[in-house]
């Protein structure tokens, strides 16, 4: 399928779902409207992926950037940071300049994230906030594109409140950012693209990294795990795994121009592989083709748990570039709270798995996410929240309080939990996450450690941090020298979240055992 016959088929679709809806809001757009539907986003078609190698900017469009400026702002996970670098390289192939003060930007984009009412809530702040830009600046052009856009809700609240918006685009249309902003450049109505369901992979979009130390590679799109909670199906569309020869060709490069560490991103990267019919590749197979690769560190994002297979820790098990650090989301400690949460394992078999990690990899960091308040959750489920983090003995973890998420099923579920239980709960929870943290840290005191240097401090520029292979920051004395380069420091003070030390020789580091 080209370009424009996909663009004709999702028209189709997205035109069934439009008439459906109860408001008309032609009178806002004239142009492109394609607006997002969440039932279609639940589908999980059986199409094939397609596997695209043809994006091009049109020649008509190649100027349209030349003496602008574009600014954008990320909210959200790592894999929105990402998404955020490849519309940098649209925006600079189309010849705009990138700028980092918001009032000097041509297009401002706000690049959304949906995963909880704040995040969202942060979102209609920031808008507020640019509608006076707008007002000074009517050349301005404004556009919200990321995982709220794809919420039907969302798209309805900017047409009806917020009419300065200039562009809406989901996170399946970022390839076609050239032709949207000259839709909006062209039309005086608001441009909305955005297409609910997609199973494609574009493999030669432009890219602007943030930095040139660490980089992120995507391995998979979409999530088909539909946790009860979750929106993140919906705004992302189903489980599509990159080739592996992409994926490899992509880190070697990577290596080639100097990066230190890589981290592979998927939001359930141990599915990757098994939309695959011509193959049985998993994780565990990637990883270990990966370890070959001359780069120093390779991390990934993020795991669940039902997919952990044996083969993945039998490979991370070899260690070398592969980081002793796995980041495993539990989100509760009870099983009958995991079984609602459609989460498909128990207490159990997390606590199975994580005795078979320990196995493989005695000396394993791991951190987690947690959910408290789940609808009706008890205070006995919650104490098994508790129990379950001291038993695994979890180094860090990000807490939650459960967020109702519309369209999802645990948002249509009654809740007898008030908030203020939820927020004691969410206290309780942080009080352990903080204890285990200064206790994972302590041990640090008076050890060697392999730290990848990034920059100076944020608050000193005399200190130099970065990050340890079991991603703890440590700040330290060291020559400026060494940003970019893989140092050893000795650790002198452990604080709950940092460790604080000076650089060390190579000989020395080698004579003592050195942790990371
Ligand atoms: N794909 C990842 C999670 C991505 S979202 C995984 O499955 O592990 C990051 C975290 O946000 C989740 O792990 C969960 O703890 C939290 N989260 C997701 N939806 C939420 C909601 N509706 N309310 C509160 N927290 C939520
Ligand atoms: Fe959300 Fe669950 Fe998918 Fe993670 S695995 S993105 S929590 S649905
Ligand atoms: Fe948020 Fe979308 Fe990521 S909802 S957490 S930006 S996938």
């Amino acid at each position: 399928m080209n370009e424009k016959q996909r663009l004709e088929s999702q028209q189709a679709k997205q035109q069934t779902s439009f008439q459906k809806q109860e408001k008309d809001y032609s009178q806002y757009f004239q142009t492109v409207y394609m607006p997002p539907s969440l039932k279609d986003a639940r589908k999980r078609g059986r199409e094939e992926i397609e596997y695209h190698k043809d994006f091009e900017i049109p020649d008509e469009l190649r100027e349209i950037g030349q003496g602008r400026k574009f600014y954008i702002r990320t909210y959200g996970c790592q894999m929105n940071e990402h998404d955020t670098e490849v519309m940098a390289g649209i925006f600079m192939e189309l010849g705009y300049r990138h700028t980092e003060t918001i009032e000097d930007a041509d297009v401002i984009l706000l690049n959304t994230c949906a995963i909880r009412e704040n995040a969202e809530n942060k979102v209609f702040g920031e808008l507020g906030h640019l509608k006076p830009l707008k007002l000074e600046k009517p050349d301005l052009l404004i556009g919200v594109c990321g995982c709220m856009s794809q919420e039907e809700s969302v798209v309805n609240r900017i047409l009806q409140k917020h009419h300065f918006v200039d562009m809406i685009f989901g996170t399946h249309n970022i390839h076609r950012l050239p032709q949207i902003l000259n839709e909006a450049y062209m039309s005086k109505e608001m441009v909305i693209e955005v297409w609910s369901k997609e199973g494609d992979i574009i493999e030669n979009l432009p890219k602007v990294r943030m930095g040139n130390i660490k980089a992120w590679v995507n391995i998979m799109y979409g999530c088909d795990k539909f946790c009860t909670y979750c929106i993140v199906p919906y705004t992302r569309g189903k489980e599509r795994s990159r080739r592996p020869e992409d994926i490899i060709q992509e880190v070697r490069q990577l290596a080639a121009q100097g990066y230190k560490e890589i981290t592979l991103l998927g939001q359930n990267v141990n599915a990757y592989g098994k939309d695959f019919d011509d193959m049985e590749y998993g994780l565990g197979d990637l990883m270990d083709d990966l370890r070959k690769v001359d780069i120093p560190r390779i991390r990934f994002t993020t795991s669940h748990p039902r997919d952990f297979d044996d083969r993945l820790i039998e490979v991370l098990a070899k260690k070398g570039n592969l980081v002793e650090h796995i980041h495993l989301p539990v989100q509760s400690g009870s099983s009958d709270i995991l079984k609602i949460m459609g989460r498909v394992y128990t207490r159990e078999q997390f606590l199975e798995l994580v005795r078979k990690i320990k196995a493989a990899i005695p000396d394993v960091a791991l951190s987690t996410d947690i959910i408290v308040g789940f609808p009706n959750e008890t205070d006995e489920q919650f104490e098994e929240t508790l129990s379950l983090y001291r038993e695994v003995g979890f180094e860090t973890a990000y807490t939650f309080i459960y967020s109702p998420r519309e369209g999802t099923p645990a948002a249509r579920m009654k809740d007898n939990v008030s908030m203020e239980v939820k927020k004691e709960r969410l206290q309780r929870l942080n009080q352990l996450v903080n204890e285990f943290s200064a206790k994972a840290m302590k041990k640090y005191e008076g050890q060697i450690v392999e730290v990848l240097v990034e920059g100076e401090s944020k608050t000193n520029p005399d200190i130099l941090s970065g990050y340890t292979r079991k991603n703890k920051l440590v700040n330290f004395k060291g020559p400026k020298s060494a940003i970019g380069q893989l140092v050893h420091v000795k650790i002198n003070e452990a604080k709950t979240w940092t460790l604080d030390g000076v650089m060390v020789e190579e000989r020395e580091a080698v004579e003592v055992n050195c942790n990371g």
